[in-house]
C-alpha cells in the first residue's frame, strides 16, 4: 500500500510486494494454492479482486485494490485494502468525496464485522453487520464475493463468510476460529462477472466498488487481529 504510486507498474508494485514477503520468510498463499500468475492481487478499478499484476500504468487518483496471502510455517493470513495511487512524489492523495465515502464505509464495515466476530455468537453476525453499516451509509453489498475460513490451507472451515444476511446459515462462531473477513462494498448492484484472463473478477455493472480485510482470531472478547 505505501509504496503504491503514479508510473509504476501494477507488476513492479507486485515485485516489492514478492520482496517484502521473501524478508519475513512467507510465500504467496495464491500462488501456492492456485498457481496465480503473481504473488500480490493488484485489481484496477472496476475490477474488484483477483487483478493479475502486470503492464498496467498506475495512474494518479485511479481507485486500486491490493489483497496479500502469505504462508509462513503452515500457517496462512490473508489481508487487504483499497486505495487512490497518489502522485509520484507523495504518500497519499486525496480521493474524490464519493469514492472517500465508500472508504469509509467499507472500513466501518469491516469494524462493525470484527465487533459482530465473537465466540457463542451466529457466524451470520458477521454479514448482518456488514450489510446494515453498507446499507446505512448509502451502499450495497457484493454478493457474490465473502470472506472465509482460513489457518492450515487459504480457505477453510468454517467455509465462506458471506456479506450479507442469511437467516438460513446456523453455523456458530467458536474461541479459536481463523477467520478472513472481507466486507466488499459498491455503488451499483453487487453482482460480479470474470473478465478474459480467467482471474480478473470486475463489478458486472462497472461500479465502484471497495474491499478491506482482516484475518482474525475469535475469542469471547474482541477478536485477535492477526494482519495491519
Ligand atoms: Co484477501
Ligand atoms: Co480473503
Amino acid at each position: 500500500m505505501k509504496a503504491a504510486r503514479a508510473g509504476m507498474t501494477t507488476g513492479e508494485l507486485d515485485d516489492h510486494g514478492r520482496r517484502l514477503l521473501r524478508a519475513a520468510g512467507a510465500r504467496s498463499a495464491p500462488e501456492l494454492a492456485y498457481n496465480y500468475p503473481g504473488a500480490t492481487c493488484i485489481s484496477v478499478s472496476p475490477v474488484i479482486a483477483h487483478g493479475i499484476p502486470g503492464k498496467h500504468v498506475l495512474e494518479e487518483g485511479e481507485l486500486i485494490h491490493i489483497d496479500v496471502s502469505a504462508e509462513l510455517n503452515g500457517y496462512y493470513a490473508d489481508t487487504g485494502a483499497s486505495m487512490c495511487v497518489p502522485p509520484a512524489d507523495k504518500a497519499e492523495t486525496r480521493p474524490k468525496p464519493e469514492v472517500q465515502k465508500m472508504l469509509e464505509a467499507t472500513r466501518a464495515a469491516l469494524s462493525k464485522a470484527l465487533r459482530a466476530a465473537r465466540a457463542g455468537r451466529p457466524l451470520n453476525g458477521i454479514g448482518k453487520a456488514v450489510q446494515l453499516e453498507a446499507k446505512r451509509r448509502g451502499f450495497n453489498v457484493i454478493y457474490d464475493l465473502t470472506g472465509h475460513g482460513i489457518g492450515r490451507r487459504l480457505h477453510e472451515a468454517p467455509g465462506e463468510i458471506w456479506n450479507f444476511s442469511n437467516p438460513s446459515d446456523r453455523r456458530m462462531l467458536k474461541t479459536g476460529n481463523v477467520l478472513a473477513i472481507e466486507p466488499f462494498l459498491t455503488t451499483g448492484q453487487g453482482r460480479i462477472r470474470e473478465m478474459g484472463d480467467g482471474w480478473s473478477l470486475r463489478t458486472a455493472d462497472n461500479a465502484l466498488a471497495a474491499q478491506f480485510e482482516h484475518t482474525i482470531i475469535v475469542t469471547h472478547g474482541r477478536p485477535l487481529v492477526l494482519t495491519v
